[in-house]
């Protein structure tokens, strides 16, 4: 035998020299959840080790996140029912929480990247991330809305917006109203290949922010297509997005892996609450080794061509890379 590739497996030493795709703490965003209030840690039931945490203990959880050496994250409001309407007015408020939130932790960890999405899911209380009217999800009269949503969050202090519902010219308009209002360096990372998945179920719960009636299809992508990808991608760029996400990832490796051929920007992936709940539940029956298999699924997602990943696995991965 000629050709052997084992002998570049024989031992650790030529392994990591061959080694063609690596994973750090650097590749990872780090999704936390806010509540209103103080002393709060609520574990949410659907995706165990991931809390809903009010201002002062999230603080704690970031600083603890830092020195395992994170410095993304994404965070998300749990917003109250009362405050909810179907005009997501409660996203804009003058300090609403979150945006108190924002200020807060950039006060503190100026050096951090905090990301944020620009969507009405969290505060509708149709549980839709646009406008509604007679069961239509309206595209071009939710802009506004968004347009200020970002802007009071731009203020804040955000580094990175998410325009998450996955409708149409989202990243075109939010950039042009960001750089009229002089938030030129507020970067954008589209949500563009966005699949109307099962696998958001744990968020949804987290935020009980699932729709009141019907579904996402509307907006969100139907997971049988992959070309589609491609187009939303131009459009996202061609608007001026700076990275791009395919959401969710494991079951959309692919995709990931085409638009990190096609697109010229980074790609992101977001390994969305689902997705880590079947890992959290198997790891917790003793069915699969956690440490492991977490290592193995982001890998998996960088090898398909994700520059950055959004999981919830990013704090658990820091501890064990830090052991
Ligand atoms: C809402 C949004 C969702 C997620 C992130 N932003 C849910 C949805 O579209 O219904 C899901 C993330 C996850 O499941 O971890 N715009």
């Amino acid at each position: 035998m000629l050709i052997r590739p084992r002998r570049n497996r024989k031992n650790a030493a030529i392994r990591d020299m061959v080694q063609e795709t690596h994973l750090s703490v650097n590749h990872l965003i780090y999704p936390l959840f806010l509540v209103d209030g103080q002393g709060t840690q609520q574990e949410i039931a659907s995706l165990p080790r991931n809390f809903r945490w009010s201002l002062d203990l999230l603080l704690k959880e970031i600083e603890a996140s830092l020195k395992l050496g994170l410095n993304k994250f994404v965070l998300f409001p749990a917003v109250d029912d009362q405050y909810k309407d179907n005009i997501a007015s409660y996203s804009y408020a003058q300090d609403n929480f979150y945006l108190k939130a924002i200020r807060s932790i950039k006060d503190r960890f100026p050096d951090l990247v905090l990301m944020s999405d620009v969507a009405m899911d969290p505060y509708s209380s149709d549980g839709h991330d646009g406008l509604v009217q007679e069961g239509k999800i309206l595209n071009d009269e939710t802009l506004p809305i968004l347009g200020k949503m970002a802007i009071a969050q731009a203020q804040a202090g955000i580094d990175v917006l998410g325009p998450s519902d996955m409708m149409d010219g989202r990243v075109g308009y939010l950039r042009q109203v960001l750089d009229e209002q002089h938030f030129n360096e507020v970067s954008i990372m589209a949500y563009t290949a966005k699949y109307a998945s099962a696998f958001y179920g744990p968020f949804r719960d987290a935020l009980n922010s699932a729709p009141k009636s019907g579904d996402k299809k509307t907006y969100q992508m139907n997971p049988a297509n992959r070309r589609e990808a491609l187009l939303e991608a131009q459009l996202d760029c061609e608007e001026g997005a700076d990275f791009i996400m395919v959401k969710p990832a494991l079951a959309y490796l692919d995709v990931i892996s085409l638009l990190k051929e096609k697109a010229t920007v980074p790609v992101t992936a977001y390994n969305v609450s689902g997705e880590c709940a079947m890992v959290y539940a198997a790891a917790e029956k003793g069915w699969v080794n956690y440490e492991a298999i977490v290592a193995e699924i982001l890998m998996g997602m960088r090898r398909a061509g994700a520059d950055g990943i959004l999981t919830y696995f990013a704090k658990d991965f820091a501890a064990f890379t830090q052991q």
